[in-house]
């Protein structure tokens, strides 16, 4: 399927630079996001999920900075943008943020403000990406909390976000990041904070609205069943690099990459008995201040082929391709 390329993203590095060091926290991310589309980014705490997000929204926090790499909106077309290349407070770049990339966070808090109305919050949100009259941006207000599916919304336009429940602030959420009529969405773990009925809601609503809109969705999570049922393609993170990246069956059907396989074992089975041990991944995550050396994921991997994985950086994933950064794939592909 020959999808619009949305966003190129090539060879991203990010670093946060202190007193303690620098940390790399993202050290060469690629990968391209698709109308319609959805690309699942998976990995542990403090591989780079949301560095990767906020990055690309150009919001990143103090002090962290893009030190390399490329995030080019609209690729090989005429319009092609360099977001990496803007100024994060200039008119351009606040145009793509919401108008062409909105965001929807984990906890939905984060985008609304407990003192104003949610109604008053979407229509500043569609004012903002587009020149209407209030009264038009009322109407488009109460057709989005509508399309997120919030019963009775002339009413609830009225409401504050803490007279909400967890389940319908995420949908205003979501309307939140629709109302500048983006084409990308990038979700950052939308349903982790949400109980497990709500979650499944969410994540049909937020497939309905991408096939509605054909959007590109980026979908953060550290859970392989939301993978399973969202994504399209899969890019597994570790230490600010994507170590695999897959359509979502090959992921599931033959991980490459030894990190993917134990991301894998440590999902529960519908097929464990009752109360066994669900098997986690041996070993800590390391601080991306002290990276290893050669593969970053040596020390935790139980498949090393020998000295090269402590000394080598294994190649990255070729961008567009099916792959993994690891040394005994690659010998597996040459005996191949
Ligand atoms: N504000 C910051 N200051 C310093 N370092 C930071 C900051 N934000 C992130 N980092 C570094 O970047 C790394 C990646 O962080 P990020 O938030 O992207 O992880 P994540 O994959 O989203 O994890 P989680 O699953 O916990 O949300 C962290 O391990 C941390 O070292
Ligand atoms: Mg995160």
């Amino acid at each position: 399927m020959a999808e619009r390329t949305a966003l190129a993203i090539r060879d991203l590095a990010v670093q946060f630079e202190s007193e303690q060091g620098v940390v790399r926290a993202l050290d060469g991310v690629s990968f391209d996001l698709h109308a319609g589309r959805t690309l699942g980014i998976v990995g542990e705490s403090g591989c780079g999920k949301s560095v990767t997000a906020r990055s690309i929204l150009r919001i990143v926090d103090r002090p962290g900075r893009i030190t390399g790499g490329h995030m080019l909106l609209d690729p090989g077309t005429p319009q092609e943008v360099d977001l990496a290349a803007l100024d994060p407070e200039s008119k351009r770049m606040r145009e793509v943020r919401g108008g062409r990339i909105g965001l929807i966070f984990q906890e939905p808090m984060t985008a609304l403000s407990v003192h104003y109305t949610v109604g008053n919050q979407i229509i500043e949100a569609v004012r903002q990406h587009s020149d209407v009259s209030k009264e038009e941006a009322r109407n488009r207000a109460i057709e989005l909390l509508r399309e997120v599916g919030i019963p009775r919304p002339e009413t609830r336009i009225s409401a504050y976000p803490f007279e909400l429940s967890g389940g319908l602030r995420q949908r205003v959420g979501i309307a939140m990041a629709l109302a500048g009529d983006p084409e990308i969405v990038i979700a950052d773990e939308p349903t982790t904070a949400l109980d497990v009925t709500t979650q499944a809601q969410i994540l049909a609503l937020l497939r309905r609205l991408q096939a509605e809109k054909n959007i590109a969705l980026m979908l953060i999570t550290h859970d392989m069943g939301v993978i399973a049922e969202m994504a399209d393609e899969v890019a597994v993170m570790y230490l600010g690099r994507v170590v695999e990246f897959a359509p979502v069956q090959q992921v599931f059907a033959a991980p490459r990459h030894p990190y993917t396989r134990a991301l894998l074992r440590a999902v529960p089975s519908i097929l464990a008995t009752p109360r066994q041990r669900l098997s986690t991944i041996g070993g800590a995550v390391p601080h991306p201040g002290s990276r290893p050396t050669g593969c970053a994921y040596h020390p935790r991997c139980s498949e090393r082929i020998g000295a090269i994985c402590m000394e080598q950086r294994p190649r990255p994933v070729p961008s567009g391709e099916a792959g993994a950064s690891c040394f005994k794939d690659e010998a597996r592909e040459q005996a191949a």
